[in-house]
């Protein structure tokens, strides 16, 4: 191979090696976050390693039920690396998601991470939608110990199909998911996006827009 062969095959591989990592490696055993600092990184600045303690590898709670009384009757317990600072930096984090009767975790995406969910009590139906130009929906009900990923940045939802209360635990690939639920940050963007912008998008009076506004 000449040398401009092997160069170019170099900054190939970086390339790939770059969109590969999509939370980067960590470049130490860890890296627990200091709730104290200032300054500004992507992601959270390490504490002390000597001063790393059990504790900051824990969190306790996830026994307990999220309060479901709302209007979209679920709550979502996140375990992100606010709430476990030992989560810093390692890409993975936990949610408790509790659904009342019929309840429902409305469409949202996650943008930073894939989702797997194993459901624990109840019954879920849950889907989400492709990319354009497809956009198709794919669903399907979980019962008890059913487990079901919805890849990284896709719409999706889960509801409970039950007049009972339903259970699941999600593992999610950052620590630092992120969410955005279609409704409120379309409907409830503050301040709001033009109404009339958005009733061009969803082909719909303007009057049907300021309705769904004025929800959220
Ligand atoms: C952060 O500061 C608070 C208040 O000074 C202190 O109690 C706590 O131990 C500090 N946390 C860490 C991780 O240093
Ligand atoms: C659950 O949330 C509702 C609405 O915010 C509140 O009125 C109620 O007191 C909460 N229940 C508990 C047990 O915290």
């Amino acid at each position: 191979m000449s040398n401009k062969v092997i160069i170019l095959s170099f900054v190939a591989l970086t390339f790939a090696c770059l969109a590969f990592a999509y939370e980067p490696k960590p470049l130490q055993d860890f890296c627990v976050a200091d709730p104290n600092t200032s300054v500004k990184v992507n992601g959270l600045v390490c504490k002390d390693p000597m001063k790393v303690q059990a504790d900051d590898f824990f969190f306790s709670g996830l026994h307990l039920m999220g309060n479901t009384s709302n209007p979209v009757g679920s709550r979502v317990t996140t375990v992100f690396a606010t709430q476990l600072p030992g989560l810093n930096t390692l890409g993975i984090s936990m949610v408790r998601i509790d659904y009342a009767p019929w309840g429902q975790n409305p469409p949202h995406t996650h943008p930073r991470a894939t989702e797997i969910l194993t459901v624990l009590e109840g019954t879920l139906e849950v889907g989400f939608v492709t990319s354009n130009p497809d956009n198709r929906f794919i669903t399907k009900v979980l019962k008890r110990g059913d487990v079901f990923v919805f890849p990284v940045g896709l719409v999706h939802f889960q509801r409970n199909l039950g007049n009972g209360y339903a259970v699941a635990i999600a593992a999610l690939s950052s620590q630092n998911p992120g969410a955005i639920t279609i409704a409120n940050a379309v409907f409830g963007a503050n301040p709001p996006i033009p109404g009339d912008i958005l009733a061009k998008a969803f082909q719909v009076d303007k009057s049907v827009v300021d309705q769904l506004q004025s929800k959220f």
